[in-house]
């Protein structure tokens, strides 16, 4: 998976950004970071008053738990400390109980878009973890959070940098607009997020990993690269398995303003057809290897088409932008294609569908703040 951004900041420049970053941060302010999944809102997660003021720039209730945000380790060569012992050393001060299996997806993932959910250390502020007494923890790939991360030298929370239940941010431009009555909120440009979902969380915290929300990393492919079972929500029989809150879970999230509905292969038409103003503007995304529809098939309506990739992660890369760049214009209806079966557009359909109940305007949203 190619998590590189693409886009270069002169090393000066950047050395510049982060240096202020860093001073924002020790005087407990907010900087808005890029990752390789979505943009994040972050601050020093040993810092009260810096994780409260995050959760009052989101809206987000405060009993939602954040992620702790890790730089990955610099190996000397030579040093005689593997990789291994040295994400431990990392990682240790955050967590009561460091499960093997935790430590063979560290090896394996990160850092990635990979989120851990594991018991937390006694010394993790309940306001970073919402109450709960576990916490969540992730090495974001990308180079500025990275260069950010280890010139900061603790943990940063960070949720998404987005309202919260509104759709997460992939460009610079889009949390300046999303936080366009604070101008003095600092956002470290790092080009366009390579992955373009948040990331995959598993928990590890209670003796069986269970996948608490899907990303570009699947369970497929953390048992073929670990040998480690993720238990998925349809597996999820035993009942006495606790599943943590997750506001990724509830059913109204990343939503657009205008509304959004989902086709089955074949029925973009029928989908269309079903909206009851006959004048209305549709914006109708098709896959990028079919063929335009011939516009007289839409009647009245002022439909126009957008294309999208079959390939699941150019998809994701795409996907927030698009509702964004959508929502900017005043469409009646977003009509988009249900994604294709396989774990690699778990992901994508999860936050689909969570968008297409969450869509419209605030007076019918169902968020709940
Ligand atoms: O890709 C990502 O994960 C991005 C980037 C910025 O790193 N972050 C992100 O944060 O998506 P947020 O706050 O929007 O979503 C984090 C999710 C929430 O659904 C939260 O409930 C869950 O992680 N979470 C955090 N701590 C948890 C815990 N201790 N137990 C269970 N879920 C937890
Ligand atoms: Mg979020």
């Amino acid at each position: 998976m190619n998590t590189e951004p693409q886009f270069a900041i002169a090393a000066a420049e950047l050395q510049q950004a982060v240096e202020q970053a860093v001073q924002r941060l020790q005087q407990g302010g907010l900087v808005a970071i890029p990752t390789e999944t979505v943009y994040g809102l972050a601050a020093d997660a040993s810092n009260e008053r810096a994780v409260r003021s995050i959760f009052s720039a989101k809206g987000r209730p405060a009993d939602h738990p954040l992620i702790v945000h890790l730089a990955a380790p610099a190996i000397v060569e030579g040093s005689g400390i593997t990789r291994s012992d040295a994400w431990f050393t990392l990682i240790t001060p955050w967590v009561r109980d460091l499960p093997e299996e935790a430590m063979r997806l560290v090896e394996a993932f990160w850092p990635g878009p990979l989120t851990l959910v594991l018991k937390k250390d006694k010394h993790v502020l309940s306001a970073v973890t919402g109450g709960q007494d576990t916490i969540a923890l992730r090495s974001p790939d990308h180079s500025v959070a990275q260069a950010l991360l280890q010139a900061f030298g603790g943990g940063l929370a960070a949720p998404s940098a987005n309202r919260f239940g509104k759709v997460s941010p992939t460009r610079a431009a889009d949390v300046s607009a999303e936080f366009s009555d604070q101008a003095d909120l600092l956002i470290l440009d790092g080009g366009d997020c390579a992955i373009g979902i948040e990331s995959t969380i598993v928990d590890l915290s209670s003796g069986t990993p269970i996948l608490l929300r899907p990303g570009a990393i699947t369970p497929e492919q953390i048992a073929q690269q670990t040998g480690v079972h993720v238990l998925q929500a349809g597996e999820r029989a035993d009942s006495k398995i606790r599943i943590p809150r997750v506001s990724g879970s509830l059913k109204a999230h990343y939503a657009p303003n205008t509304p959004l509905r989902l086709y089955a292969a074949g029925a973009a038409l029928d989908c269309i057809a079903q909206y009851p103003d006959t004048k209305s503007h549709i914006a109708l995304i098709v896959w990028e290897s079919e063929q335009m529809m011939d516009p007289q098939a839409f009647g009245s309506s002022h439909v126009q088409q957008v294309t999208m990739p079959e390939q699941s992660d150019l998809f994701a890369s795409r996907l927030y932008r698009l509702l964004r760049d959508l929502d900017d214009h005043s469409w009646d209806l977003i009509v988009m294609p249900e994604p294709p079966i396989g774990q690699e557009w778990d992901g994508i359909r999860d936050r689909l569908q969570r968008a297409c109940f969450g869509s419209g305007p605030p007076v019918n949203s169902h968020v709940s703040s």
